[in-house]
């Protein structure tokens, strides 16, 4: 049931690429710049004129959530913020009728996450769902939603279902913003276009798995280790982290990597692995800076960088390669390497990758 792979983790991990196929099949239309999702389809008109959107989610779907956060303010213009489920349900935060909120749960189970749907439904708030588990609890407590269909998660770390709440995001963001009109048609085309081969990116980005196994052997070791990233690649930088304390039980930290200099610089020292987000966006000039720092103080660096990258090169302990994209696809691309990272680190120290101890799939207790 495994398919011929170790674990359901690394089964997972590579079967990304067909599920964010699956996952974006029937809902983008590349040729005519169009994005439908059926299941908010009856909120269309709704969506012009929406002030405020809300995410709730904890782990790895709130992670999904701040990636959702860059893609809907830069395309659809809307405010965003993103609560942990947790947090939200006993703040009594200010909620209105005019609100959407937008629940991320893989499992759909996750009792956090209903409690603040439930909440949220009281206060008159539209909700919508993303979900991977059909006919789950929180699709029944939704008022719409779309399905992830990654098809069944078993590894307790989540990786493809979060890639397939990202792709989700990505398109909710583009239905916005065509729903406002925020973006135009020839944008959406050029966008769409490249989402569709996201796929055979995510196989390339698979391919750095030798080159991944042998920075995994290098710092298998460490008690401890940094994972930063700017932009979009900060949460990338928080999924890492949470990824590997999970299953390899190295206690690791993400954060924004401007924030270093702010504290955790600190902690650098020659036994400290800091893992950058440094693929050539935006923030491309400003990471380069925070690898100097790191190196100055003689951290060891593993860079995630854009293929035939050389800037990053010259400073890195260590180098992998993704397939270049636009920046509203990069954590979808960046994200793999390091759950290949965190697989091969826990194999290597003996952990019980699908099951790591005191986890369980679903939380469905608070
Ligand atoms: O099923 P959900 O997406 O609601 O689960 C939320 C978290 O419990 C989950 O993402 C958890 O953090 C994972 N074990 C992370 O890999």
């Amino acid at each position: 049931e495994k398919g011929g792979f170790d674990h359901f983790m690394l089964k997972e991990i590579y079967e990304q690429p067909r599920s964010i196929k699956d996952c974006m099949r029937g809902r983008i239309y590349p040729e005519e710049g169009k994005v439908q999702l059926g299941g908010i389809k009856e909120f269309a008109e709704k969506l012009k004129n929406i002030d405020r959107i809300i995410i709730v989610a904890c782990g790895t779907s709130w992670h999904a959530g701040l990636v959702g956060e860059y893609l809907i303010e830069e395309y659809a213009r809307i405010p965003v913020e993103v609560e942990y489920a947790s947090e939200f349900r006993y703040r009594n935060p200010i909620i209105t009728e005019k609100d959407v909120v937008i629940a991320i749960s893989q499992s759909g189970e996750t009792a956090d996450t209903m409690a603040a749907i439930e909440m949220a439904k009281e206060r008159g708030a539209t909700i919508f769902g993303i979900c991977n588990v059909a006919g789950a609890s929180i699709p029944r407590l939704t008022h719409a939603g779309v399905y992830t269909h990654a098809g069944p998660e078993i590894g307790v770390a989540s990786t493809k279902a979060f890639t397939a709440q990202v792709t989700v995001l990505t398109l909710m963001a583009f239905y916005m913003a065509q729903q406002k009109g925020t973006i135009t048609t020839s944008k959406l085309i050029e966008l769409l276009t490249e989402l569709d081969h996201i796929p055979e990116k995510i196989q390339v980005a698979l391919e750095s798995n030798d080159l991944v196994k042998e920075v995994a052997e290098k710092i298998k070791d460490s008690t401890n280790c940094l994972f930063l990233g700017r932009g979009s690649g900060f949460p990338v930088a928080l999924e890492g982290a949470l990824k590997l304390k999970e299953i390899s039980y190295i206690h690791a930290e993400g954060y924004p990597a401007a924030e270093m200099k702010h504290g955790p610089i600190a902690l650098i020292d020659e036994e400290m692995p800091v893992v950058f987000i440094a693929t050539q966006n935006s923030s491309y000039e400003k990471v380069i800076s925070n690898i100097q720092e790191v190196k100055a103080r003689k951290g060891k660096v593993i860079a995630i960088v854009t293929q035939g990258d050389t800037e990053v090169k010259k400073m890195a302990d260590y180098c992998i390669e993704i397939p270049d994209a636009k920046e509203a696809f990069l954590p979808l691309l960046a994200t793999i390497p390091l759950q290949l990272l965190s697989y091969h680190i826990a194999v290597m120290r003996g952990c019980n990758v699908d099951q790591p101890r005191n986890l369980a799939k679903s939380v469905t207790v608070e």
